[in-house]
């Protein structure tokens, strides 16, 4: 079921202090970080007035500012919160306080929705949201938008960048929007298409336990209703889920399906969305520019959340920025290191990563086995790949950069692998979201995040071919013109950073 953080609500508009985050409708909002501490003042002050002195001694306190600035904080506010006749008051020459609308609902409320704005009940089974969706307005806005038009939309992309937690934010609000319905199958311990029925089943009929009966009776249970069905972990079982998709498509029943793969199904009604890491601070990032990145406001909203607060300084951002680009923006490595941090600090969780990305450990206790270290995430991928694919990924981690397919296929071709079989593999890696595909022109480049590369790098030395490759890749360095490569510092070098136009196919 949904974990409650505690929410004050002001109508149409949620907002989480401890995860410093602010919802409309459901759908997560950027606001800058003055405005957010102004928006924290006014809400802890209960509808109390809230003086003007008293922002500037919070929000600046070291700096002398021009009553101005407070003013143009309010602003954004106040659109936010209802416009002129919304939330907050304004006491002349004072200062502000939060209060009802004259025509609106009599109280702001905490915990509780707002009953007016309330949502039409929905039955929505065994959807585990852990966590407010943070810094995915765009995508959220995006896909909203494809599963009204769509019959089927699949979000592809790598092991904790968030497909599950997108897709259930998104099929709630769409659920709760349609009044029906919203049904939560988890595939990741469902394997063949019997069980996958059952398992649909028991969802559609709100039951924890798989229900009996077959395609017929899931089709009479969705009926003509508009219900949300969210397929969760799809690469477990792929071809089943491609037949009892195309059926249900086939049925016009009405119901919107939305399912999360690490690979996609491959079926002619399918329309993918690509789920890419949350946006990192580029290298010369100064203060807000850091601080208004995904990445790194959803690190320390986790971090906040565990307790643990920064110290609003350039250097801290600076390492907390390092932090983001060093995870790729990748969610659950973020969530990971937030814990980490908790008990090491900024300065500890930065050695800690140096030492090993892969054991990162920490999370959510009641996280699934594959989210308690960035390992046991990738292993998942790694276990569905044959022994051909696994072949080429391994080999591939001595690339510390973007490589193109020419370099791919002449630097993992051996006597067993022919250069087609490695180009197939190529190809299929990438599909199962373990390569990064960067668009050149008209061609394509790859490249692997931190993660994968580290984890491939292990397996390269556990299979003996570490110093094999690694002189192959130097051999190739010098002739692959349009990769820009890292020198290498000892056999293998580390990874170059992945511009954020790259894409996962
Ligand atoms: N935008 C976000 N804001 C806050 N938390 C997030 C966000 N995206 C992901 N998370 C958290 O990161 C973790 C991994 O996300 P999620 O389970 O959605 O990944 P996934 O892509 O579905 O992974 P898998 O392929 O293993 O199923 C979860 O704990 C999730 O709550
Ligand atoms: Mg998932």
């Amino acid at each position: 079921m949904w974990r409650a953080w505690e929410m004050h609500n002001f109508g149409r508009v949620a907002v989480s202090l401890e995860c410093r985050e602010v919802f409309v409708d459901g759908v997560p909002q950027h606001i800058g970080t003055r405005a957010f501490e102004i928006l924290e003042l006014l809400i802890s002050a209960a509808g109390e007035l809230v003086t003007k002195d008293q922002i500037m001694r919070v929000v600046w306190p070291k700096t002398i500012v021009v009553e101005n600035n407070i003013q143009v904080h309010i602003s954004t506010l106040r659109k936010l919160l209802g416009g002129k006749r919304g939330w907050i008051r304004t006491e002349a020459g004072r200062g502000y306080r939060l209060a009802p609308p004259a025509d609106g609902p009599a109280h702001a409320t905490q915990g509780d929705p707002d009953p007016a704005a309330a949502p039409v009940p929905v039955r929505a089974s065994a959807a585990q949201r852990t966590w407010p969706l943070i810094g995915r307005e765009r995508e959220a806005a995006e896909l909203r938008g494809l599963v009204e038009r769509e019959l089927l939309v699949t979000l592809v992309g790598p092991g904790g960048v968030g497909k599950s937690h997108l897709a259930l934010e998104v099929a709630t609000a769409l659920a709760c929007s349609r009044g029906v319905q919203a049904c939560h199958v988890d595939l990741a311990c469902v394997s063949g298409h019997g069980a996958l029925v059952a398992m649909l089943l028991g969802a559609l009929r709100g039951a924890k336990e798989p229900g009996a009966g077959d395609m017929g009776d899931v089709l009479r249970e969705i009926g003509a209703s508009e219900a949300v069905l969210v397929f969760d972990n799809g690469e477990r079982c792929v071809d089943a889920l491609a037949a009892v998709c195309e059926t249900i498509a086939a049925s016009n029943t009405g119901a919107s399906m939305i399912v999360t793969s690490r690979e996609p199904l491959r079926v002619a009604c399918e329309r993918i969305y690509r789920v890419g890491p949350l946006a990192v601070p580029d290298a010369l990032a100064g203060g807000s520019d850091i601080e208004a990145s995904s990445a790194v406001r959803m690190f320390v909203a986790r971090a906040r959340a565990m307790g643990t607060e920064f110290p609003a300084d350039p250097k801290t951002l600076q390492a907390i920025a390092n932090v983001c680009r060093r995870l790729d923006g990748l969610p659950l490595a973020l969530e990971l290191a937030a814990a980490r941090a908790a008990s090491l600090g900024v300065k500890g969780l930065v050695a800690d990563l140096e030492r090993s990305l892969l054991s990162l450990s920490g999370g959510l206790r009641t996280a699934p086995a594959r989210h308690r270290t960035l390992r046991a995430s990738i292993e998942w991928s790694y276990a569905l790949l044959d022994e051909a694919e696994r072949i080429v990924l391994r080999r591939l981690a001595a690339f510390p950069g973007i490589f193109t397919l020419e370099a791919a296929c002449a630097l993992a071709t051996c006597e067993q692998l022919s250069r087609d079989a490695v180009l197939d593999c190529v190809v299929n890696l990438a599909s199962k979201s373990l390569l990064v595909v960067h668009s050149a022109g008209l061609s394509k480049c790859y490249s692997l995040l931190e993660s994968v590369r580290a984890y491939a790098l292990e397996k390269l030395e556990e299979a003996g071919e570490h110093v094999q490759f690694g002189e192959r890749y130097a051999a190739r360095a010098e002739i692959d013109k349009p990769v820009r490569l890292v020198p290498r510092a000892v056999s293998i070098a580390a990874a170059t950073p992945v511009p954020a136009s790259a894409a996962y196919v």
